[in-house]
Formats: C-alpha cells, sequence, structure tokens
C-alpha cells in the first residue's frame, strides 16, 4: 500500500484536463486517477467517456471554492499527488466578470493547498502539488524574445492576472511550509474537446454554419500554439521527472499572427468542406479589439527540451488538421456544448450518485 498512488487532477472535465485524466487513467493502470471538476459551462463528462468504465477513474463533482468538500475530499481520499487544473480560462470572460476569476483561480487553489498542508501534516516523502499555468502571467512580448523560466510576471487581464496569484501563491506554500510543488506555464493549447469560444473552434464552428469570422483588433496579434495531447504528454513527463521547485515552460516553438492562423484554417476547412478557395476567407470580419490585448506570447522550452527531451510530436500544419477533423466527426458534441444539453448527461449518468 506504500506505493498506493492517489492521484487528484482537477479539472479534468475540460479541455486540456481530459486529455490529462485519458493519458493517465490509460498509463496508469495501478493509481487511482480522482477527477473534481464542479461542470461549469467548460466541463463536459461526455470528453471523457471513453475511459469512464475503467476501474481506476473516479470522479468527484465539487466545487474548489468549497473550501470544506475540498478538505473532506482530501481526507477521504488521501491524495498524495495533485494535478491541478481547474480554473476560469477565458480572457473575454475574465473581462466582464473578474471575481468569478479570483474566487476560482485564486481562493480555489488556496482551498486546495490547504487541504494538501491539512492532509500532508508535514510529510511530504512521495507528495507533489503541480500546479498548470499559463504563459500569459508574464505579460506580453514585443515583435521580438521569448519568455523564459525567469521572466518577470506581468499578467495584464484579470484572467492572467488570477493565474500569476495562484502561481505564487503555489510557491510561497513550498517556501513557507515545505510544500512539494511544480509549477508549469504553457502557451496556447488547440485540439479536440476546446470549447467553442476560443479562438480556433470558435472559427471551426462559425465557418461549418456560415457565420462572421470576428477576428479582434488587426489581426496581427501573435500567439505560440501547442496541441493539446504534446501538452498533456509534457504534464505527464514533469509529473513523473520535474524537479520540485521548478518552473517549466512549455510551447510549440509555433507562433502563428491570428489573421495568418485565422487564414491557414479557413484554407484547410475549404478543403475539407470540398469548397472552392477562398470560401471560408470571405467570412473573416474585422471587429472591436479586446481591451488590455497582449500583443505577442512566445515560449522559450529550451529547459524542458534539453532536461526532460520533450518536443512537440506533430506540426501545426497536421496539428490543425486533426482538429477540424475531430469537429467535423463530432458536430452532436458541438451541439451539445453550445446549448447546454451535455449538462443532461451528467444528470442521467450521474444521478444515483447525487
Ligand atoms: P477549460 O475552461 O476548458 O476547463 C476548465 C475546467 O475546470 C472545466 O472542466 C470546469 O468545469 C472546471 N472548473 C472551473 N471552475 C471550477 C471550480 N470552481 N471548481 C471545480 N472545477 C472548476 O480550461 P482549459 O483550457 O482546459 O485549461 C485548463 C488549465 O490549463 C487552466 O488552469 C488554464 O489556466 C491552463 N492553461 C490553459 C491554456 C489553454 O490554451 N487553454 C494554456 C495554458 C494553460
Ligand atoms: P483565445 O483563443 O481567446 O486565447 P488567448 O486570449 O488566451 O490567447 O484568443 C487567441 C487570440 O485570438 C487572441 O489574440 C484573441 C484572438 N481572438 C479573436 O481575434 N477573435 C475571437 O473571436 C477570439 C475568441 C479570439
Amino acid at each position: 500500500m506504500t506505493n498506493q498512488k492517489n492521484i487528484l487532477i482537477t479539472g479534468g472535465a475540460g479541455f486540456i484536463g481530459s486529455h490529462v485524466v485519458r493519458l493517465f487513467v490509460q498509463n496508469y493502470p495501478e493509481f487511482k486517477i480522482y477527477n473534481l471538476d464542479s461542470l461549469t459551462y467548460a466541463g463536459n463528462l461526455e470528453n471523457l467517456k471513453d475511459v469512464e468504465d475503467y476501474k481506476n477513474y473516479h470522479f468527484l463533482k465539487i466545487d474548489i471554492t468549497d473550501a470544506e468538500a475540498v478538505n473532506q475530499a482530501f481526507e477521504q481520499y488521501k491524495f498524495n499527488k495533485v494535478i491541478h487544473l481547474a480554473a476560469e480560462s477565458h480572457v473575454d470572460r475574465s473581462i466582464t466578470d473578474p471575481l468569478a476569476f479570483a474566487r476560482t483561480n485564486i481562493m480555489g487553489t488556496l482551498n486546495l493547498l490547504q487541504a494538501a498542508l491539512n492532509l500532508w501534516k508535514g510529510d511530504f516523502k512521495d507528495k507533489l502539488f503541480y500546479h498548470i499555468s499559463t504563459d500569459e502571467v508574464y505579460g506580453a512580448l514585443g515583435e521580438t524574445g521569448l519568455f523564459t523560466e525567469t521572466t518577470a510576471y506581468d499578467p495584464n487581464s484579470p484572467y492572467s492576472a488570477s493565474k500569476a496569484s495562484s502561481d505564487h501563491f503555489v510557491r510561497a506554500y513550498g517556501e513557507t511550509y515545505g510544500l512539494p510543488f511544480i509549477i508549469s506555464n504553457c502557451s496556447n493549447n488547440y485540439g479536440p474537446n476546446q470549447f467553442p469560444e476560443k479562438l480556433i473552434p470558435l472559427f471551426i464552428n462559425n465557418i461549418i454554419s456560415g457565420k462572421a469570422l470576428p477576428v479582434y483588433g488587426d489581426g496581427n496579434y501573435t500567439r505560440d500554439w501547442l496541441f493539446v495531447i504534446d501538452h498533456a504528454k509534457a504534464i505527464d513527463l514533469i509529473f513523473r521527472e520535474g524537479e520540485l521547485k521548478a518552473t517549466y515552460n512549455i510551447g510549440g516553438f509555433n507562433e502563428w499572427k491570428n489573421i495568418d492562423l485565422v487564414k491557414l484554417l479557413c484554407q484547410q476547412m475549404d478543403e475539407k468542406l470540398n469548397k472552392p478557395s477562398g470560401t471560408s476567407e470571405q467570412l473573416i470580419t474585422y471587429v472591436k479589439d479586446r481591451p488590455g490585448h497582449d500583443l505577442r506570447y512566445a515560449i522559450d522550452a529550451t529547459k524542458i527540451n534539453k532536461e526532460l527531451n520533450w518536443s512537440p510530436s506533430v506540426t501545426f500544419e497536421e496539428g490543425l488538421s486533426i482538429t477540424i477533423d475531430w469537429y467535423l466527426d463530432n458536430t452532436e458534441w458541438m451541439e451539445k456544448v453550445t446549448s447546454g444539453d451535455y449538462l443532461k448527461y451528467y444528470q442521467e449518468q450521474y444521478s444515483s450518485a447525487e
């Protein structure tokens, strides 16, 4: 029993979390994997339908802002490793409702840190609190330069400020109480199961239904894009081999100006939908800019590449093509998440567990 691992993954019903949960459930049959998620609009258990019957998979419907429920779960299930992904994750929503981001991303993280401290009581052998963060905490780059692990934090949006704050608390619990932690900061993810409010799935969905593609400002904003399964693999590697108290930057070495990315997406969509070249591009519409829009993000992923031998497994063109195919094959998923129907699935599937 001493080697028994009870791994808590928070936010496992979301986009990145579901890929991480699947990888862990499949790779680690000997460990118990607990997916803790409150199922907000972004959390969808259908993302995990293919692994929900695995013996080592368990779902806990808990809100991380509920300190008592979080503590109780740690007491009951004796987690010894935590991978924390649960968060409010969309910048535009953080502009309209910043307090929700403070509650989940800051207070929710604190509740988890405190519950880990309460359970582990200073015995940190074989324990880990692995916090999943974003490159957005570093703020905006100009035309040149890259974010490294030592770049000073300089968040600009309520989302990135709340993530920066949670990173600081994780580090503070490490320094003050000795809590064993690792933090990784990743660039923009794309891939299957991403909620269609983020750029790529939103635009795929709009092209399918012939709606306008709202490009913010002049479209010259730059992001570094990483295929979600490559992020999940990096998380697994860091979980197994990462150095305690370290930060790892994860990125695709794959910068795209939004407008160039959108044009590539349009081109691939035209080919897949057998439409004349240029059809989807006609949907591009320049709209009012996002307030405080960060000009450019770009990750220097040399550390994880050199120390843990990690690099992305697909090119952007390949990853984008896989992503589009997934959305075209899963139009029902899209309809359910946009209509809120996926909540019915939870009610039907888990009503006896309530
Ligand atoms: P997501 O919005 O798709 O999923 C978030 C999940 O957290 C959902 O399942 C939601 O139900 C759950 N959740 C939200 N509030 C909760 C609460 N109070 N209690 C319990 N569960 C709650 O997000 P994502 O894109 O998968 O991002 C996951 C993590 O990775 C986040 O911490 C995010 O900051 C980080 N990250 C995301 C990206 C990206 O490009 N998406 C890049 C780098 C880092
Ligand atoms: P997004 O997917 O929201 O990720 P983030 O803001 O975390 O980088 O947006 C990616 C980029 O695309 C960002 O520069 C904003 C831009 N964008 C648009 O131009 N139009 C849109 O409708 C959305 C959602 C984003």
